[in-house]
């Protein structure tokens, strides 16, 4: 019971085309973030959450059209792929307060959507 599980979730992952950064990582990473952020995370900031077009690189709570919890705002610094993956895996970890709530437990997961937020300019 214990051991054959990993081959099967490496197998699993390679057959969902999330391992490693192949080329098809950005679009995955799209698809992921149609699935699971795409309803708060718009073109447009939205009282569900702020745009993530630009953001990669982009100061921490750093949108004037989006009033951000006093959690993310205490939070100095850019959005570096480590910031992102970080609070992706951990919000609450990360920006204790935030109200985003959602968590990318995966780090292959996390790191699809780092490399498609990047291509969000
Ligand atoms: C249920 C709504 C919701 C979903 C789904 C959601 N978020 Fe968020 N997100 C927010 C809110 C609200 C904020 C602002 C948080 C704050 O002010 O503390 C935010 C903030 C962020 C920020 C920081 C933006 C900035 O300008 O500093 C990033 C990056 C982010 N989200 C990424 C994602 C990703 C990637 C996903 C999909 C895995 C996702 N979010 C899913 C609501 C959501």
């Amino acid at each position: 019971m214990t051991r054959p599980a990993l081959p099967v979730l490496a197998g699993l992952a390679l057959a969902l085309g999330l391992a490693g950064a192949s080329p098809s990582h950005a679009a995955d990473g799209a698809r992921l973030f149609s699935l699971q952020c795409k309803t708060c995370h718009g073109p447009k900031s939205t009282p569900m959450g702020p745009t993530l077009t630009g953001v990669a690189g982009a100061d921490i709570a750093g949108r004037d059209d989006y009033a951000y919890s006093a959690g993310l705002k205490a939070k100095t610094g850019t959005w570096t792929d480590a910031a992102l993956d970080a609070y992706l895996a951990k919000p609450m970890a990360f920006a204790p307060g935030t109200r985003m709530m959602v968590a990318v437990p995966n780090a292959e997961t996390r790191a699809a959507l780092v490399t498609y937020l990047k291509t969000l300019k």
